[in-house]
């Protein structure tokens, strides 16, 4: 829907805000820009419709070169919602929202239904809304008359920049499963600009993490979790990461590799041979076919040595967690009634690390940690 050919932006002072960005956005997804204060965020929003213009490379949309269509019409077609609202104060909620509509010269009568229609999508009953100034209004309501003022003419893109930014964690909490909701039954194109990771995480099907006008990665949620790009990626994803952790969250930001692996096929010799080598009490097997096959114990492959026994026959697989639906609490038990390292694996039975007390420990220091810093530097 939006692509980003190489784009560069060089303010007249020098300052190169976003360089040789290069950047597809799909039609009907919410891509969320994120990335440290002054990485180009709003820079990148602002050329998509022209409120500033790149210095090289080339802006389509749908397909064609922005700076080609005529800057009037194309903004029509690009909802554009800011930090404060940028509501008039000294228009009602309707003519707020009707901004757009009203510029298209829609009729007095469509101009109505489409501004109930998108109240009561927010949850605001026209009766008691319609006619108020801005000033008669909390923040989260003024901020979802942004939103919907946004929406009103059935723009193919709507642009957010930090929408939720100045709202307390519960109204915006709200307003987040709001626009998600909405976006369910309107399947816009949403390019949200934040720079709070949960918000990200929470919103976005795609998320483009920037640094110093550059693309350090772009994916899904999971992928920016799960598989980060470098250093700088995992500080930033982790870092937020910990704020999430609670008894119910997944497990993933638990799991750690697992120290020593061990082939099903090696004899009880050569695996006790091993553990010794590294000092572990104990190992995970793991087949040819890369399944995992059991976590084994030092003493208990001692005893299969003495009387012949497979290293198979020594395999425990009860005591272990599934990654995609462990929570938290699950590991904790399970670590409050034996400190030994907890097997993780997937769906399809293979090994995806362990969890242990001591990372279990680590995490929580970081945690309380991070928890005092945030108060000393505040
Ligand atoms: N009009 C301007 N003239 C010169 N430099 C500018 C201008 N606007 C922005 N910049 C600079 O360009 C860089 C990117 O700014 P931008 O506003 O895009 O960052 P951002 O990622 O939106 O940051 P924030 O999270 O603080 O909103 C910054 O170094 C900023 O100082
Ligand atoms: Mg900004």
């Amino acid at each position: 829907m939006v692509d980003f050919e190489s784009v560069t932006k060089q303010y007249p002072d020098g300052t190169v805000a976003v360089d040789k960005l290069n950047l597809t956005i799909e039609k009907g997804k919410i891509v969320v820009l994120i990335g440290p204060s002054g990485c180009g965020k709003t820079t990148t929003l602002k050329m998509v419709n022209r409120l500033e213009e790149p210095s090289r490379g080339v802006i389509r949309m749908g397909g064609q070169n922005i700076l080609k269509m005529n800057p009037v019409d194309l903004r029509r077609n690009i909802g554009y919602v800011i930090q404060d609202t940028g509501l008039m104060p000294h228009l009602t909620v309707t003519e707020n929202i009707a901004t757009v509509p009203n510029l298209l010269r829609w009729k007095k009568e469509r101009v109505k239904a489409r501004v109930e229609e998108l109240l009561h999508m927010a949850g605001l009953d026209p009766k008691l809304y319609r006619y108020r100034l801005p000033a008669q209004m909390s923040g989260g309501q003024r901020q979802r008359i942004g939103v919907l003022r946004a929406l009103a003419a059935e723009p193919e893109v709507v642009l957010m920049d930090e929408p939720f930014g100045a709202l307390d964690p519960i109204t915006r909490d709200r307003l987040q499963g709001e626009l998600k909701e909405i976006q369910n039954t309107l399947q816009r194109t949403i390019i949200f600009v934040t720079h709070d990771i949960d918000e990200a995480l929470k919103l976005g099907d795609q998320i483009v993490l920037m640094r110093d006008g550059r693309v350090e990665q772009i994916g899904s949620p999971e992928d920016l979790q799960q598989n980060p790009a470098n250093a700088f990626v995992e500080s930033f994803i982790g870092e937020d990461r910990l704020a999430q952790i609670t008894p119910e969250a997944g497990i993933d930001a638990l799991v750690e590799d697992a120290p020593l692996i061990l082939k099903a096929s090696s004899g009880p010799e050569k695996a006790l041979e091993r553990m010794e080598r590294v000092g572990r009490e104990t190992a995970q097997v793991v087949g040819e076919d890369g399944l995992w096959k059991g976590m084994v114990w030092l003493n208990d492959i001692k005893n299969a040595e003495r009387y012949g026994k497979p290293i198979a026959s020594t395999y425990r697989t009860k005591r272990k967690l599934r990654i995609e639906d462990a929570r938290i609490r699950e590991a904790a038990t399970l670590l409050a009634a034996s400190s030994e390292p907890i097997p993780v694996v997937d769906a399809s039975g293979r090994l995806r690390g362990i969890v242990t007390d001591a990372g279990f420990a680590r995490m929580t220091i970081a945690r309380l940690t991070r928890g005092r810093h945030q108060k000393e530097s505040a």
